[in-house]
């Protein structure tokens, strides 16, 4: 736990600077944690396409077209559901922590 802790500041301490209007690292590797089932524990993907490396930006917009009912690719019907449950905020968290990994 200690060392999750430190782990987690070091990581956050790395990224400050290089991410001005994005979103909190920590908290979006939280709230990842209902992801990890089907994008993988690492963004590497799974079940869903990998998440890991890809812009802050792209994240956040096919969240937001998840959630707006968009048709996306062959198994929205799966993700869909996911992305209708995120705030803003996580939203943003959730991309700034993937384009991390
Ligand atoms: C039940 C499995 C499942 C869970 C849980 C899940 N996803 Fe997905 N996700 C998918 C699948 C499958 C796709 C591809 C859907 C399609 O064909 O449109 C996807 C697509 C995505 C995409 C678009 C990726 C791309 O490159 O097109 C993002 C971003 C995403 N998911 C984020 C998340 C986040 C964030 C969470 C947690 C809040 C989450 N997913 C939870 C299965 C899942």
């Amino acid at each position: 736990m200690k060392n999750t802790m430190i782990a987690l500041a070091v990581a956050g301490l790395m990224t400050l600077g290089t991410t001005s209007q994005a979103g909190d690292i920590t908290a979006g590797k939280s709230a990842y944690s209902t992801c990890v089932g089907c994008h993988g524990a690492n963004g590497e993907g799974g079940v869903g396409p990998k998440l890991a490396g890809q812009p802050a930006a792209d994240i956040v917009q096919k969240l937001n077209d998840y959630k707006a009912g968009k048709q996306m690719g062959p198994m929205t019907s799966m993700m869909a559901p996911m992305a209708t449950g995120l705030s803003d905020s996580d939203i943003a968290n959730i991309a700034a922590y993937t384009s991390s990994l």
